[in-house]
């Protein structure tokens, strides 16, 4: 062993081994790879297989003269990447007798946002290098803000390349002050800077004698040292259920991994948004019983009574319960090319729960470089916003400070299934909510009832010329003719009021099908059949329109006629006038049209007069018992 590592006190301490988790970040050529590299080396944690490559592979690419290059080391270890569909982060383990660490090594570009954020998520510590030579850059105040948006409370500022400015005690302390004045705001728990060479390896692993003026540790030490996590108390335990085990009659246990605080055999404990408690009688842990278990513990709780919990449920302590929240303000970090829509539907993962739900509200968007909140009307690819999310459903949730499990959140598209967006939830309103929805004698099923129907929405979707408003309006004349009361809300006439400030970018049009669904939504609750005639081209947003109405009140109905058809038609002109470049955005020629993958009911006006499309549509309201 090397016998500098054993002065810095590599035995194994009295005190049970823990795991760090922390990030390396900076630009690209500040030395993440190097620092790492150097680390490893001098703490004599290379097998000799490594050690002889870096040896040899120094000789052949090596920029560092005769010495080992160790930037070549970590890129050798790459092996070890893992290739996730949203992560580039390559994780790497080691251990010393103090502690073990698991490191991810972000990449520096810029372009890169999605992968650091993905590495910070689950890091307790970041360590930005700078080099000593540039300063503090722009990537150094967009990683740090980063960092502490996905929850890293502790920074290292590792000013890199000391050798390259004389080891100038000067120098160092001018970045640390620069630095400590960018991240004022950001709310760090501890900020430890250390002047280091990791080329020459000065305070990494040992201390530098070049640079007599540093008292503090060396980068190793502090990581050894750090007192990063709080204690965990019995006050704060939650648990979100992952899996309820019965692998028999007699036996109920709810497995999860404790996402905060901790729990112990004869604790009371409730379900959140539930009143009733129960005690916890076992605590299986690691395949044993267990008297207590802490954050971070993968557990199977038993309690003292059958109770109806199930999977997505979250496990609290009675003494500060998790409340059921639709609505909170979070800080998003926007991941994807396509901008955010407001009012667009996607899926929110919180905890172990997935939920339709949508920005309701963009306040501000926040300027990276100066931390500033600046008035926005769109968060564009790597944008941090503040937002106002509304869920479809309550869930178990917490301000990210309090809980980063239960106030972390993923945003996915509901087309793709990719990840678009990550958020932390900052704020969440008061339990009472303002507006509080009021109950009236009459309802939906009476007036209904009194016109002899059930209510229902025909959302009819197609392109521009399709004929959509002239099928619905036939179908709205035999309805008539029958005794029933249909009402029609047609784009080109809610465009003329309702809807009249919109346009035709992706954004409006989201805007426009959410009003049209809410108007919709009023109708039914009036006992009609609606018919809804609008172009809506996007399939996320014709699923969030069904969303808002119960089970099986929604008829997706796609009146499909194929583009050359609609051009030949051009009842309105609007196809000669947008080859003619008049219209921008206009759907089937550069706006795009999504088909329906499986329409409730599917109308091809090329085979069949309108007349008998309306009477197919007729068919099924009355197949569907909505009239009789
Ligand atoms: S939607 O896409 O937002 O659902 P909506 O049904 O309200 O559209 O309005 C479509 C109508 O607006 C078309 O029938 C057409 O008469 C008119 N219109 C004007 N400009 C455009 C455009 N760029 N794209 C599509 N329709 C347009």
């Amino acid at each position: 062993m090397d016998p500098r590592a054993a002065a810095i006190g590599g035995a194994t301490t009295g005190s049970p081994v823990d795991t760090l988790r922390f990030l390396t970040c900076g630009s690209v050529d500040d030395g993440k790879s190097t620092l790492l590299g150097r680390l490893l080396h001098d703490r004599d944690l290379l097998t000799d297989d490594q050690r002889a490559a870096l040896v040899r592979e120094s000789k052949k690419y090596g920029t560092t003269g005769d010495d080992l290059d160790f930037a070549l080391l970590v890129d050798g270890l790459d092996d070890e990447r893992e290739q996730g569909i949203t992560i580039d982060v390559a994780w790497r383990f080691f251990a010393t007798g103090r502690r073990r660490f698991i490191v991810a090594d972000c990449p520096g570009h810029e372009q890169y946002t999605r992968n650091m954020a993905s590495g910070a998520a689950n890091a307790d510590l970041a360590v930005v290098l700078v080099d000593a030579r540039a300063g503090i850059m722009r990537q150094t105040r967009r990683h740090s803000f980063i960092a502490a948006l996905m929850g890293v409370r502790h920074v290292v500022l590792a000013v890199n390349k000391m050798d390259l400015v004389g080891f100038e005690a000067a120098r160092f302390a001018g970045l640390v002050a620069d630095y400590l004045a960018a991240v004022a705001e950001l709310g760090f728990a501890s900020v430890r800077a250390i002047p280091i060479s990791a080329r020459d390896g000065d305070n990494v692993v040992t201390p530098g004698p070049r640079m007599g003026w540093y008292d503090g540790p060396t980068l190793l030490q502090h990581l050894e040292a750090i007192d990063f996590a709080p204690e965990p108390l019995a006050e704060s335990f939650r648990m979100p259920v992952q899996l309820v085990a019965r692998p028999n009659a007699d036996f109920r246990g709810y497995c999860g991994t404790i996402a905060r605080g901790l729990v112990r055999r004869g604790d009371q404990i409730m379900v959140a948004g539930q009143d009733a408690r129960t005690t916890v009688t076992r605590i299986i842990a690691r395949g044993k019983d267990a008297e207590v278990a802490r954050q971070g513990d993968g557990v199977t709780l038993l309690i003292d009574q059958q109770r109806d919990i199930s999977r997505g449920d979250v496990l609290c302590a009675p003494a500060a319960p998790v409340a059921l929240t639709d609505r909170f303000e979070a800080d998003l970090l926007w991941l994807s090319q396509t901008p955010l829509f407001v009012g667009r539907s996607y899926f929110f993962r919180l905890g172990t729960r997935l939920v339709p739900g949508a920005v309701a509200k963009l306040q501000h968007r926040i300027d990276v470089d100066s931390f500033a909140a600046l008035p926005a009307e769109r968060l564009g690819v790597n944008d941090v916003g503040r937002v106002a999310v509304a869920l479809s459903a309550p869930v178990a949730s917490e301000r990210f400070v309090d809980c980063p499990d239960l106030g972390g959140f993923v945003v996915i598209d509901r087309q793709s299934n990719a990840t678009v967006g990550v958020g932390v939830v900052r704020r969440i309103p008061a339990a009472a909510p303002a507006v509080v929805w009021h109950r009236m004698t009459v309802d939906k099923a009476a007036r209904a009832a009194l016109k002899g129907q059930k209510p229902a929405v025909l959302w009819f979707t197609g392109l521009s010329g399709a004929g959509k408003s002239t099928i619905a309006d036939l179908v709205e004349r035999k309805l008539y003719a029958a005794g029933f009361h249909g009402m029609i809300l047609d784009g080109d006439n809610v465009r003329h009021g309702l809807n009249r400030d919109l346009g035709f970018s992706e954004a409006d049009r989201v805007e426009n099908i959410r009003r049209a669904a809410e108007a919709a939504r009023l109708m039914t609750e009036a006992g009609l059949i609606v018919l809804v005639s609008f172009i809506s081209p996007y399939r996320s947003d014709r699923a969030a329109a069904r969303e808002r109405f119960e089970p099986g009140e929604f008829l997706e109905v796609f009146v499909d006629t194929p583009i050359e058809e609609c051009q030949r038609r051009d009842p309105k002109g609007l196809y000669a006038r947008a080859a003619a470049g008049e219209i921008r955005n206009f759907t089937g020629l550069d706006a795009p049209y999504e088909a329906p993958l499986d329409p409730d009911v599917h109308l091809r006006t090329v085979d069949e007069d309108a007349d008998s499309l309306a009477q197919m549509v007729i068919a099924r309201l009355r197949g569907d018992g909505f009239i009789s």
